[in-house]
């Protein structure tokens, strides 16, 4: 696991907001994460099948480090109580059925399975940079 500050840089020309310079593309593995901060926020950069991804680094369930989570093809498998994850979408695909009652019933979810979610952020590689956007910043 690496855990490294960001280094911000400017608006591409594509106008399209702040990417942040976060590693190598040589300090990842197929099927390995890291973790990275940008402006202090725990962002985990995730290589599977030879796909980048940029998630947020806690479970919605109850906050597990998914930088320790296992890489299933474009999903996350948490390591506490294993709940699935779409990278593509951060939507929650699969937990087991006592803890998806549990979560039903909590007003925080309203009974939505869609609205569990990891955070999801843009990310590209550029002359074997891994580059990242937070949703926030523009
Ligand atoms: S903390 Fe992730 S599934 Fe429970």
């Amino acid at each position: 696991m690496v855990n490294q500050p960001a280094r911000s840089l400017s608006p591409d020309s594509t106008g399209d907001g702040i990417w942040h310079d976060v590693a190598s593309t040589g300090d990842l593995i197929d099927g390995k994460s890291i973790l990275v901060q940008i402006n202090k926020q725990p962002v985990v950069v995730c290589l599977s099948q030879g796909q980048y991804y940029a998630i947020g680094h806690n479970c919605p369930h109850y906050d597990a480090p998914m930088v320790e989570g296992q890489l299933v093809g474009n999903k996350i498998i948490c390591p506490w109580h294993w709940w699935e994850f779409d990278l593509d979408t951060g939507h929650c695909l699969y937990a087991p059925t006592e803890q998806i009652t549990e979560m039903f019933f909590s007003s925080e979810f309203m009974g939505n399975p869609q609205s569990v979610k990891l955070p999801i952020y843009p990310i590209r590689t550029e002359a074997g940079r891994i580059l990242i956007q937070l949703s926030s910043e523009s």
